[in-house]
């Protein structure tokens, strides 16, 4: 009989041998006659199958509120210091790791910030599936000394100096005074569109308690995500149990971030090079110099 020589590489979601490129068998010109956005292409080359509208609106949402968050959140401040530095477009959006320390733009993306949604949903779904209460889950969590992924902000609070306790509810960037409004915004949507949104309901039932213990510890947008999509997977009826757990197990929800926040980095390095700006030197005075 005949045998297929091995090959060196195996691909599933693309084909450019044809007329015109195809994603996950989808030519192109149909991507566009029939007026695809960003969220079915996203469907098709990571989850190999056109999900619902509500989905693939749901998607391109999570790519619109992540897309930037300002100048002073960590990805950002690295990338405009990178572009003041006189480097390029790619340098300032990725820029290389450069210290054990000190990474910058996407390679900021990590535990703490962006990068906790695949966390999120992995330990809320492990979670909610086996049952536990919110407080068996955080108690557990704070006995194995991990933070819950997808819940707290980064604070602006300078160290070293003394606030009072109003000044400190200012300071805080998001608490439970101040709510994350791309969570609101999302939360509204699934409420709305998803089928079903339990996974949602419990990262809020998880919120509560985290909550009672401090005030700064919300869901937020990670965790918002995180759990949300679990919905999506197992509400669309498009993915099977095995399907949606390799999904979480492989890690594809920090992309989202990557993809979204690539955006915002863009548009701060070109913000940067309009305006000229020198090279960035951090002052003294908020360092403190001590042995
Ligand atoms: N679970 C449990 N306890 C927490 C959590 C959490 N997720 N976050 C903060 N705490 C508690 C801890 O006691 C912590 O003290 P520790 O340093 O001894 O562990 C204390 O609050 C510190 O609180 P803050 O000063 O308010 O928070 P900080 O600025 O150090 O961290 C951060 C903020 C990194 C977001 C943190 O809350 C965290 O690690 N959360 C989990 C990861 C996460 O979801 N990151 C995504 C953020 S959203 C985004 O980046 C787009
Ligand atoms: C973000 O989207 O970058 C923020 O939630 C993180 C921050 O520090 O505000």
């Amino acid at each position: 009989g005949k045998v297929r020589a091995p090959t060196h590489i195996i691909s599933t979601i693309s084909d450019d041998r044809g007329d015109e490129p195809c994603y996950a068998g989808v030519p192109m010109s149909t991507i566009v006659q029939r007026g695809f956005g960003v969220g079915d292409v996203i469907s098709l080359l990571w989850f190999k199958r056109s999900l619902p509208r509500y989905c693939t609106q749901f998607i391109e949402i999570c790519i619109m509120l992540c897309a930037d968050h300002g100048p002073c959140v960590s990805g950002a401040h690295n990338t405009i210091v990178t572009a003041r530095a006189g480097k390029d477009l790619v340098s300032s959006l990725v820029s290389g790791k450069m210290s054990d320390f000190s990474n910058t733009g996407l390679l900021t993306i990590g535990p703490r910030f962006g990068g906790a949604i695949d966390d999120a949903a992995r330990y809320f779904k492990d979670a909610y599936d086996r049952g536990l209460t919110p407080y068996e889950f955080v108690e557990s969590m704070k006995k194995k000394g991990i933070r819950v992924p997808g819940i707290g902000h980064s604070q602006e609070l300078p160290k070293g100096k003394v606030y009072s306790e109003a000044r400190l509810q200012r300071l805080r960037i998001k608490s439970r005074d101040n709510r994350d409004k791309r969570v609101e915004l999302l939360q509204k949507y699934a409420h709305t569109y998803f089928p079903s949104v339990r996974y949602m309901e419990y990262a809020v039932q998880v919120e509560a308690y985290t909550l009672s213990k401090a005030n700064n510890l919300v869901l937020n947008v990670d965790g918002a995500i995180g759990s949300l999509f679990l919905d999506l997977l197992a509400g669309s009826g498009m993915f099977s149990k095995q399907e949606i757990d390799e999904i979480v197990e492989i890690g594809y929800l920090n992309g989202l971030f990557v993809l979204a926040r690539s955006i915002g980095l863009i548009g701060h390095t070109f913000d940067q090079k309009r305006l000229k700006q020198p090279l960035y030197r951090h002052p003294w005075e908020d360092v403190l110099y001590t042995k």
